[in-house]
């Protein structure tokens, strides 16, 4: 691939579960070979970079973050040769591709923990958070990340005799970052991906690896962001162009830290911009999202977001306001079932929307938004959750590919599927699959792939400088991104019945994007030539949206 430092200010990213992606080998579990024959879809919808989810050697009790081997593939999920050959076959396509770095803790199978916990003079002892006697209440700053799953964060450990830190599961001990040997560690793992091809990482729980471990001294970190700014380094030494993207949910003033100077993290996953865009959505109004983009930093030149509206986790609404935060569950999780953690919703989007026309208001605005998008493998068919799966795994059922068995994930016996695919009912793969939207020029996924060509052809929105517009209905967010390349308007109807607004542009509009019927024209209560030219007038149905260049 061809080096070109900033790539991802106009990347399309894709997240990909390989278990849940496709199955090559029929034993009912996603793996390299079958993802390898479905890159023609990402090809044809236009994706530039794929971001792998953990498909390491693993027990896999946390969807794969708990790593047991930093160094392999999942046999389940094919081999180190299968993983080489996709990148290849993506690399061929023009396709980036970047893993899951996760450092923040390891499986408690790890041999480090293993060893760690049998003997206490091995070194690995303190690649580990250690105490005998855990702080009675901990910092409520530095609970469970998963309350009701987990009660605590220092779990005993017999053969240890001593307790260990953890805050994701009991089984994910924290790696003890303050120490140099892990962080040796960590850059033999970077430096072993990237020379296997792979364009850098997606830095899982950015916020809580440089945090200070348990509160304890001897995990306190003199520079906690110096231990970015070395993933950095090596990551741009021995990678030419690959990045790092991270995942900080973190207090928004405190989501600039993770740009440095331009010299940490190249992407964010934009959290924050999210959970009101969801809050925007549900309240039908543009309010929500003025409010985020003046919440937002500011970030260095060579930082980007990136914006996604649903992953494959819980939509995480704990850093709404409480009055966004209801809406929102009333709204879009109605039932107590779809609600998890007591923060966040285990739902994908288009069920949550319901409605055709309002999905794609949803994602032409995401689209529109500065910064880079982010799809999660299926949001482009519209698929639904499965909520009688536990948890999280609501929204990881396989991807459907055609009106097959199993929905052409797998040819196994469905007893055998790495978890149920949906079928039946209005999402399940009979009514939503690849193979049927390929063929029908009006499907959702054909329309994902009008969206993205048009992303493509404005790279404005990724780099320019974005100012939102006034207009006269509340449900009507409009907001301008003008760089090197142009210039984009993008106008949005929050709410389903249809609306007009006028706005001042300086040249004549051409229109890039949008639902048939919308449209602009001259303004009515422009008289002369000279004003025709400046106030516009836009058409937009409920749920409607329109794009234009304005030069
Ligand atoms: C963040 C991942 O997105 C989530 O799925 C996982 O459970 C935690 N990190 C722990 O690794």
């Amino acid at each position: 691939m061809a080096t070109d430092e900033r790539w991802y200010d106009d990347a399309v990213f894709y997240a990909v579960d390989v278990e849940a992606f496709a199955d090559g080998n029929g034993d009912g579990v996603g793996d390299f070979p079958g993802l390898i024959d479905r890159l023609d879809h990402l090809d044809a919808l236009g994706v530039d970079c794929v971001w792998l989810l953990p498909f390491y050697p693993s027990p896999n009790r946390d969807n794969g973050y708990d790593v047991a081997d930093y160094y392999g593939v999942d046999d389940r999920h094919g081999t180190l040769g299968d993983f080489v050959a996709f990148v290849r076959a993506a690399d061929r396509l023009g396709i980036r591709v970047l893993v899951d770095l996760v450092v923040n803790h390891t499986s408690d199978q790890h041999p480090w923990f293993r060893r760690a916990r049998e003997d206490p003079d091995s070194p690995y002892r303190d690649y580990y958070v250690w105490v005998d006697d855990p702080p009675e209440w901990p910092d409520p700053d530095r609970g469970p990340v998963f309350p009701g799953e987990e009660d605590t964060v220092w779990s005993y450990d017999e053969a240890a005799e001593a307790f260990y830190y953890h805050r994701f599961y009991h089984f994910q001990p924290d790696l003890n970052v303050a120490n140099p040997d892990v962080r040796a560690e960590i850059r033999n793992v970077m430096d072993f991906w990237l020379r296997l091809g792979v364009d850098g990482f997606r830095v899982d729980a950015a916020t809580l690896m440089i945090d200070n471990k348990g509160g304890l001294e001897s995990t306190r970190l003199d520079d906690p962001h110096g231990v970015i700014r070395d993933l950095r380094r090596f990551v741009a030494r021995r990678g030419d162009d690959a990045v790092l993207l991270a995942e900080a949910d973190d207090e928004p003033d405190r989501l600039a830290d993770y740009f440095g100077d331009g010299d940490e993290c190249n992407v964010l996953l934009n959290f924050l911009l999210d959970a009101y865009l969801v809050a925007a959505l549900a309240e039908r109004r543009a309010d929500p999202l003025r409010r985020v983009l003046d919440l937002l930093p500011a970030i260095p030149e060579e930082g980007q977001w990136a914006n996604f509206l649903r992953n494959y986790d819980e939509l995480n609404l704990g850093r709404l306001p409480t009055a966004d935060r209801e809406a929102v569950f009333e709204a879009f999780a109605p039932d107590e079932a779809m609600g998890i953690y007591g923060r966040g919703i285990r739902r994908r989007l288009a069920p949550m929307l319901g409605d055709r026309d309002r999905i794609e208001l949803a994602y032409s605005l995401l689209f529109s938004l500065p910064g880079a998008p982010l799809l999660v493998y299926g949001d482009e068919i519209g698929m639904g959750e499965d909520l009688s799966l536990p948890g999280r795994d609501a929204v990881r059922t396989p991807m459907q590919w055609a009106d097959e068995p199993n929905g052409g994930f797998s040819p196994a016996d469905a007893d055998d599927l790495v978890r149920p695919v949906i079928a039946g009912g209005g999402y399940g793969y009979e009514a939503v699959n690849v193979a049927d939207q390929r063929e029908d020029p009006d499907s959702l996924l054909r329309w994902f792939g009008r969206l993205i060509r048009t992303r493509h052809a404005c790279p404005a929105i990724g780099t320019g400088a974005c100012e939102v517009l006034d207009v006269d209905d509340p449900a009507v967010f409009a907001h301008r991104i003008a760089g090197d390349d142009g210039a984009v308007v993008a106008v949005h109807n929050l709410d389903d019945s249809p609306t007009a607004v006028s706005i001042a542009l300086d040249g004549d509009p051409t229109v890039a994007f949008g639902r048939d019927g919308a449209s602009v024209r001259p303004a009515d209560d422009a008289t002369d030539g000279s004003e025709r030219a400046r106030a516009w007038r836009f058409d937009l149905d409920g749920y409607g949206y329109c794009w234009v260049r304005p030069d």
